[in-house]
């Protein structure tokens, strides 16, 4: 035990702004912040997500600018999420060598060779009922079936690499597609390609505008066969184990700033490098507010993201990464 009143005094370690920095325990730095990105075909073509104010879905040449902005103020990685010319039943536009999201890929290494470029590997952009993975056809017709998505996934994943990406991350949620990505990527010469996998991604209304950004809402049901129960935290660090032993290098947890209690759980309990997705409906909840007046913007979102990284998020995922980064720059 350590001292008791009068001789401990915490508040002897918070006169000053340089005692209190002296002792912090949890940093957040720019180097630490991932900023996503949504690609949709043409040029200079800038369409506003209308419930995330800042967000917008930018044509190739645009995001490669959206990108060195970001570089320039210390922002070290992009996540691409592509919106195709159109979908099918096979998300062939997924996969396509010439796909929304390799075609961007390729130009940003060649603009921005240091910037990581991460990519979305996932379907429901894709799909034209907007599911994460193939729906069946039969009798029991709008089950998601998980073994042949794998296929396409796996393909996915090893044409954003043929493109460059610097790591794939997967986030349909399908058993199995760590491995299956990692077998793909090794047969294709990718060994030492990441895969940063949405390990514990959960069934959450708080995607809800990105579902706009990304033109990917299910046509029909909902996601919960795929993605996780809000309600478990035991069944989370099982498929957090899951994807370690299927090759995961980086796990994530989505969204972050209400599943604290699993980023901690998921750090303590395995040591991985973590990250932390603070997704579309944490991020347009403080700028609904922010623009009320009701609360301050820039004070609460470097709150949320601290916390995450207090609660043992290594990497964080934020649509305010380019925010952060300069009001960290202006301390
Ligand atoms: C694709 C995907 C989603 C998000 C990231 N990848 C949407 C979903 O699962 O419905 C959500 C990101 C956000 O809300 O910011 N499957």
């Amino acid at each position: 035990m350590g001292a008791q009143f009068p001789r401990a005094r915490p508040r002897r370690l918070r006169r000053n702004a340089a005692l209190r920095a002296f002792v912090a325990e949890t940093r957040l730095s720019a180097q630490q912040l991932v900023l996503p990105l949504f690609v949709r075909p043409g040029r200079k073509q800038r369409v506003a997500v209308q419930a995330m104010p800042g967000v917008f879905q930018l044509s190739p040449d645009e995001c490669v600018r959206e990108a060195q902005l970001a570089w320039k103020i210390g922002v070290p990685a992009v996540i691409l999420f592509g919106i195709p010319e159109k979908k099918d039943a096979r998300a062939s536009g997924a996969y396509a060598t010439n796909g929304i999201v390799q075609q961007t890929v390729r130009l940003l290494k060649k603009e921005l060779p240091e910037l990581l470029v991460i990519t979305d590997v996932c379907l429901c952009e894709y799909m034209e009922h907007g599911h994460c993975g193939i729906v069946s056809r039969d009798r029991d017709g709008g089950r998601i079936l998980n073994d042949p998505t794998l296929k396409l996934l796996a393909a996915t994943a090893a044409s954003h690499a043929e493109a460059g990406a610097d790591i794939v991350a997967p986030s349909d949620m399908m058993d199995g597609r760590v491995l299956a990505i990692r077998t793909e990527l090794d047969k294709r010469g990718f060994e030492e390609i990441p895969i940063m996998s949405y390990a514990a991604k959960f069934a959450s209304a708080f995607y809800g505008p990105f579902r706009e950004a990304a033109e990917s809402a299910p046509q029909f049901g909902d996601r919960r066969s795929y993605q996780m129960d809000p309600a478990n935290a035991a069944e989370a660090l099982r498929e957090v184990a899951l994807d370690i032993e299927e090759g995961a290098d980086i796990v994530m947890v989505k969204p972050a700033l209400a599943y604290l209690d699993i980023i901690s759980r998921v750090k303590a309990q395995f040591g991985y490098p973590t990250a932390a997705y603070a997704v579309s409906g944490e991020y347009t909840m403080i700028k609904a507010a922010s623009a009320k007046g009701w609360i301050d913007e820039r004070a609460v979102t470097m709150e949320s993201l601290l916390a995450m990284r207090r609660a043992g998020a290594d990497i964080i995922i934020t649509y305010a990464a380019r925010d952060v980064a300069r009001w960290l720059k202006e301390g």
